[in-house]
């Protein structure tokens, strides 16, 4: 089973970047948390981050018939992205959106989502640790 873990711009600051609200763990540390689930349920991880909203559409449309699923914080381009819904939509992969900060507790252009509609689920508001679940969750899911 292959999964591909994208996100977006502004997460590679992760750890630095407003800890009152996104915590001191960078997006390395995430990366080696992920990467230890996905050994544990025998899942092969790709793992990426981009500033670029036309670089996550490719990578969208390159994982179609080679990954299995997605896990994917577009960050503020879930705000604003119909390309990533496009795309999400476009690819026909099982795919979690995932929001290390409670975005429904936060200012209200942060409430609406162009990508969740798209997706099989959110894993939203649970700290760094959101990915690890969207993983396992996308993994049963998959296994079924
Ligand atoms: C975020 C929430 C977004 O509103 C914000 O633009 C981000 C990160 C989160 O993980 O909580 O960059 O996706």
């Amino acid at each position: 089973m292959k999964i591909l873990v994208l996100n977006g711009p502004n997460l590679n600051l992760l750890g630095k970047r407003e800890p009152g609200v996104y915590g001191h763990t960078t997006l390395a540390d995430v990366e080696a948390q992920v990467r230890g689930v996905a050994q544990e349920l025998g899942v092969d991880l790709e793992f990426r981050q981009s500033n670029h909203e036309g670089e996550l559409v490719t990578w969208i449309q390159e994982a179609m018939g080679v990954m299995d699923g997605i896990v994917i914080n577009p960050a503020a381009y879930t705000h604003t992205s119909v390309a990533l819904r496009d795309a999400i939509s476009a690819v026909q992969i099982p795919t979690i959106e995932v929001h290390i900060s409670n975005v429904h507790a936060r200012e209200d252009f942060r409430h609406h989502s162009y990508t969740a509609a798209v997706t099989l689920g959110q894993v939203v508001g649970l700290g760094t640790n959101g990915y690890e679940w969207a993983l396992r969750a996308l993994h049963r899911h998959l296994a079924g």
